[in-house]
Parts: C-alpha cells; sequence; structure tokens
C-alpha cells in the first residue's frame, strides 16, 4: 500500500501502488504488448543513432517508472538486444523484487565499498541484466557523482546495447540532475488521472534544464477501453 500522503498537492488523488511487474509476452498481441512494441521500436531508432543511455522519469512517485523501466527492458530482449536496467531509484528500490534477484549487492557496494563489477550484474529469467541497489544509500548524490559510478556506465556501454535508468520522482529528489549526466536521453512518464497538471509542468521545467533531451514521453494508467484502437471506416 502506497502510505504517502497527498500533502504536497501533487497528486490529483490516491491510490494503492500494488507495485511493478513484468505484464508483456513474447508474441503477446493485448493493447498492452503492442504499446511496449510501438515504444520499443522508438527506442530501437535511438540505439540505432548511437545513443544506449535512457533515464525513466516522472515528476512524482508511483506513475509507472519501474513498471516502464522493467517492461521496455524485457520488450527489447524480445528483440535480442542486450539489456540491463540499473536501479539508481535509491530510496526506493522494486528492480530486485520485479525480477526476482536478491538486492544484495549492487550499485551502493560498487561505489562504496569497492565490490567487484561481476556479482553486481545479475541475470534474470527474462533475458535482462540488472544492477540492484544493494547497499544502502543515504549520500545519492555522492554515489551519482561518483569516480566509480562513471567507470560504472563506460563499462557498461561496452558490453550493453540498452542500460536502462530507473529513477527517482524529479519534484521529489534532485537526483535526476546527477544522473542526466550519464544519460543519453530521457523518457518521461504521466499518469493519468493522478498527477496534477502543475506538477507534470513543474518538472517539465526542471527537466527542461539539463542538457540531455526529452526524447520521449509515456503515458500510464490509461484504461484501454477509453482510448481509440484501430481502424473503423
Ligand atoms: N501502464 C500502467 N497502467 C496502469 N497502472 C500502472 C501502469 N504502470 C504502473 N502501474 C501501476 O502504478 C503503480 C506504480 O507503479 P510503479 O511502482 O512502476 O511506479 P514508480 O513510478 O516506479 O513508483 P515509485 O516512484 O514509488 O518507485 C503500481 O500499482 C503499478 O501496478
Ligand atoms: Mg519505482
Amino acid at each position: 500500500m502506497n502510505k504517502m500522503k497527498n500533502l504536497t498537492g501533487l497528486f490529483r488523488k490516491k491510490r494503492p501502488n500494488l507495485g511493478a511487474k513484468i505484464m508483456i509476452t513474447k508474441g503477446g498481441r493485448t493493447s498492452l504488448d503492442e504499446s511496449y512494441n510501438r515504444l520499443k521500436d522508438n527506442v530501437l531508432h535511438f540505439g540505432a543513432l548511437g545513443k544506449k543511455v535512457l533515464q525513466v522519469e516522472a515528476s512524482i512517485a508511483g506513475e509507472g517508472k519501474t513498471t516502464l523501466v522493467a517492461n521496455l527492458g524485457v520488450s527489447l530482449a524480445f528483440n535480442d538486444k542486450k539489456v540491463v536496467v540499473i536501479d539508481l531509484d535509491f530510496r526506493n528500490p522494486e528492480i530486485s523484487k520485479v525480477f526476482g534477484v536478491d538486492e544484495a549487492i549492487g550499485v551502493g557496494d560498487y561505489v562504496l565499498e569497492d565490490a567487484p563489477l561481476e556479482p553486481i550484474i545479475k541475470s534474470t529469467a527474462y533475458g535482462v541484466d540488472v544492477i540492484t541497489r544493494g547497499r544502502v544509500v543515504y549520500n545519492s548524490s555522492f554515489v551519482l557523482d561518483s569516480k566509480k559510478m562513471a567507470e560504472l556506465i563506460d563499462v557498461l556501454k561496452e558490453k550493453y546495447d540498452f542500460i536502462l535508468l530507473d529513477c527517482p520522482p524529479v519534484l521529489m529528489m534532485s537526483d535526476y540532475m546527477h544522473i542526466a549526466k550519464y544519460s543519453d536521453g530521457i523518457l518521461y512518464t504521466v499518469s493519468a488521472n493522478f498527477v496534477k497538471r502543475s506538477a507534470v509542468r513543474d518538472s517539465l521545467v526542471l527537466l527542461s534544464k539539463l542538457q540531455v533531451p526529452i526524447v520521449g514521453s509515456v503515458m500510464t494508467g490509461v484504461n484501454p477501453s477509453d482510448a481509440f484502437y484501430g481502424y473503423s471506416k
């Protein structure tokens, strides 16, 4: 249950957070599968331009970032792309749960404890590799700005086609600024009927000050039966 209260006036209404999960299947034909196929095609195009690091952002907590990162990663893996997902949401790391791997050890251990690279990269049943947060990180900017973090991204760029970064919400943490220096583009998530317009505007103003472009946006929480789909005469 999401215990966060609507203290800041950023939500339109509260709703339970049931957690992120993998929802797409190989060859699946649901509207969700089709949506991820379209998104994947756009990301493949982004890759074809020589870019590989995607920073997934949203204004506030619970808009579907982790769900998006995880399902996009799986979708790219269905296309035989080598993908690693890194959990940079140090406040609320969920990637280990979604992919069914141990939280220990991860980015925190690599940067703060000098852990070796090999054990922090975990393969999953979904064909996607993941790096969890691991050890609790209290000072996120120290970790994100470290030389070790920059080295980690450089090494991963050699090994993978895509590096997907799960991040904390823009209006709640300033981590997005530090993460942006590694990223080639931002994928921006907006949850329909959940986040307030003013919060979206505020976070877009902050993101637009970065050197990194917003390369796409994804609306979550849309009921497919409310949306126009298919062709009609
Ligand atoms: N496309 C979607 N459509 C409907 N519900 C969704 C969608 N994506 C995620 N959700 C639901 O929204 C809630 C939050 O999802 P998720 O944990 O992925 O968000 P988050 O942005 O990572 O949250 P946090 O900032 O707390 O880490 C979950 O209950 C999830 O099932
Ligand atoms: Mg999350």
